[in-house]
């Protein structure tokens, strides 16, 4: 497999205990066809050694600013890379680059380059989850820094929780699909994606409504990550918001309406994506006229809508792959679970929309995946689109791997 061939990377190694697992990505980097470069950061060291990278890589590690043979390695590391990959990405590096500051080769080289970067984070629960963190995480993500991992799992010490180092396959899997951006990553060719968006308007008069903060961002973002992977989209959107090229928009106001589009167009769907905020109860008879102050206070009477995911999921046709979302103000997974069992879906997708940064009208979101084989995938913070991403990669592997696929 030669995703990466000709393609030079800049491997940044910095010093957490994950380091060690950076060999690992630098032979698989390698394998894939890559010039890796590496430069490690003094803190590196103490976890493993450069000459294990001399000997793995294009070219012996580099570790300082002051080289002899060129005065400014971090500007020719930089300006020549095609991508630059930090792989564990400490805290303090994740820091410097958010802050501009330049203390050692791999920052100064993180700044000096517009070649795109992967920052894969590797640290301690608390830490990932400290406010600065989380705030520098944002900030490179609205830079457009590509952010793979971290994972949840076994940490230094025995502990358990987020921050462990994405495996080395994701690495070279996020690192493969930044290179494949625009130049035709096109593994959802043929595939006919719906999605849903936007959050449903329920008339109370002819100019009230029930409605929700819903922005149709994480369903637009779907659609246009499907529609680059080469997917045929349809989406069925309450937003004046145009799709990407070549997608069909449906435009719907209230649940029933977007229960008869979807419907229709799911029927020969392979993927179902139902990001839209979906009202659950609607005014039972709402007044023809606009109600009047004068009136008095009006009782709305409510019943419910159809629920469109749990529709689907009851008239599934056999390989569709059906994704339901969760939006949530506590006990996420609990009820995301819940949610995936009774709705017949074969992922939910679910985040606390009262997290700081994810959710309504962000540009970044932090969810949690459940599969309905008992799976379960947390995407911690990142663009919409970077979380679509991640979400229909693994739809594409199972459908890979599935024998019922059509
Ligand atoms: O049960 P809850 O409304 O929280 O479920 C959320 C999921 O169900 C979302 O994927 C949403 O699009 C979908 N839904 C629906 N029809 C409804 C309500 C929610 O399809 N009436």
């Amino acid at each position: 497999m030669n995703s990466l061939a000709g393609k030079r990377i800049v491997l940044g190694v910095s010093g957490g205990i994950a380091a060690y697992k950076a060999v690992e990505v630098c032979r698989r980097l390698m394998d894939a066809g890559a010039y890796v470069i590496p430069v490690l950061t003094k803190g590196a060291t103490r976890f493993v050694g450069r000459a294990t990278f001399d000997a793995l890589a294009s070219e012996r590690t580099q570790m300082s600013l002051f080289d002899e043979d060129d005065p400014i390695p971090h500007t020719t590391l930089g300006q020549t890379a095609d991508c630059v990959v930090v792989a564990p990405a400490t805290a303090r590096v994740i820091g410097a680059y958010a802050a501009g500051i330049s203390s050692d080769l791999l920052t100064a080289t993180l700044i000096a380059t517009r070649a795109p970067v992967v920052v894969c984070p590797a640290m301690h629960t608390e830490m990932w989850e400290h406010p600065a963190v989380a705030g520098n995480i944002a900030t490179l993500v609205e830079r457009g820094v590509h952010i793979v991992g971290p994972e949840s799992g076994r940490l230094a010490g025995g502990d358990e929780g987020a921050g462990r180092l994405s495996s080395p396959d994701d690495i070279v899997a996020g690192v493969t699909r930044v290179l494949g951006a625009g130049s035709g990553l096109r593994d959802m060719a043929g595939l006919s994606v719906v999605v849903t968006a936007g959050g449903t308007r329920e008339p109370i008069d002819p100019v009230r409504y029930i409605g929700n903060h819903s922005s149709g961002k994480q369903g637009y973002a779907f659609a246009e990550e499907a529609a680059g992977r080469g997917a045929e989209v349809t989406i069925v959107s309450t937003v004046d918001r145009p799709g990407p090229s070549g997608a069909t928009v449906v435009r719907v106001d209230t649940a029933e309406e977007m229960a008869a589009a979807t419907m229709a167009a799911a029927a020969d769907a392979d993927v179902v994506v139902m990001a839209a905020a979906v009202a659950d109860f609607r005014p039972t008879d709402p007044a023809g006229v606009k109600l009047k102050k004068r009136d008095g206070v009006p009782a709305i009477q409510l019943e419910p809508t159809p629920d469109i995911l749990a529709a689907l999921g009851a008239s599934k046709p056999q390989g569709q792959v059906l994704i339901g979302f969760a939006a949530e103000t506590c006990d996420v997974a609990d009820n995301a679970a819940a949610k995936l069992n009774g709705k017949g879906a074969d992922y939910i997708v679910a985040n606390d929309v009262t997290a700081e940064n994810a959710g309504f009208a962000h540009d970044t979101n932090e969810v949690l995946v459940l599969a309905s084989d008992g799976r379960a995938h947390s995407i911690g913070l990142r663009s919409k689109r970077q979380v679509a991403q991640a979400v229909l990669d693994l739809v594409v592997a199972d459908r890979d791997g599935r024998a019922d696929v059509r």
